[in-house]
């Protein structure tokens, strides 16, 4: 359940109870950022029927179906580490908010799934990335990421709802869109649950990458205004 997201009005924001400081990434976050386990597993994905229907004259028209199916056997996907991605840039119309866990243990207590650099633990556990589009006044949501031990916490919908204030009070963002592929049934249910709708659909974004024989699904949301 989450119970932080409305009440952050301002960053730095601490969210005392559990010792989490949600802030504006500076460039020294950037390693932290990497090490974040972006992986996920899961037993369902959705599929598309992509069909030809016939308008009733000589004209055709699409059908297209989106359902979730069950797969074989449960699918462990990994994200390649983008060392260029958006997460990395620092110019006007881009921000990053990083969530920093101060209870996190130390190097020495530490269980072995909590990363560190250069013997120091990790204490970014989470982020989110977005970019301004002036033209539509869209903000895109270029990455999220929790680390796994943190998930369903509240965390990756506290992070979206501070991107919301962020990006309204910063830039004149109507509406917030993301992309993500078909297998991400965990990402396709959060966002769905925070209020996401379906945006389109893209059958040939991942042709020639490594996830080739994925299709891309563009979620939307609506930005609310905030009074700040
Ligand atoms: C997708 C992701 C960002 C969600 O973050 P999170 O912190 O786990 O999400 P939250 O705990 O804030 O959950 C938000 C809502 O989604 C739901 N949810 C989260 N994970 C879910 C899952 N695996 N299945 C179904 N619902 C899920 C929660 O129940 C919650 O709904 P509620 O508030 O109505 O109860 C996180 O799982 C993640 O980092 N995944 C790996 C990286 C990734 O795939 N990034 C997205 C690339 S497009």
């Amino acid at each position: 359940m989450d119970t932080t997201a409305s009440d952050i009005r301002k960053l730095p924001f601490t969210d005392a109870t559990r010792g989490l400081i949600y802030r504006l990434s500076t460039a020294d976050d950037q390693a932290a950022m990497r090490m974040i386990d972006s992986s996920f597993v899961t037993d369902r994905a959705f599929h598309i029927e992509c069909n030809a229907s016939n308008l009733g004259s000589k004209d055709t028209g699409f059908a297209v179906d989106i359902k979730p199916v069950q797969l074989d056997r449960p699918l462990h996907k990994s994200f390649p580490d983008d060392s260029d991605s958006d997460s990395d840039d620092e110019s006007s119309d881009c921000f990053t908010v990083v969530v920093e866990d101060t209870n996190a243990p130390s190097p020495d207590d530490a269980p072995t799934e909590y990363p560190s650099i250069s013997g120091r633990l990790n204490k970014v556990v989470a982020f989110i990335s977005a970019k301004f589009s002036s033209w539509n006044s869209r903000l895109i949501i270029t990455d999220i990421e929790i680390n796994p031990l943190y998930r369903r916490r509240g965390i990756g919908r506290s992070l979206i709802s501070v991107a919301e204030k962020v990006g309204s009070a910063r830039y004149p963002a109507r509406h917030m869109w993301l992309e993500v592929s078909n297998v991400n049934y965990p990402a396709i249910q959060s966002y769905l649950k925070m209020g996401f709708k379906l945006a389109g659909l893209d059958v040939s974004l991942y042709i020639g990458t490594p996830a080739e024989g994925e299709f891309a699904i563009f979620m939307w949301k609506e930005i609310i205004q905030h009074e700040n």
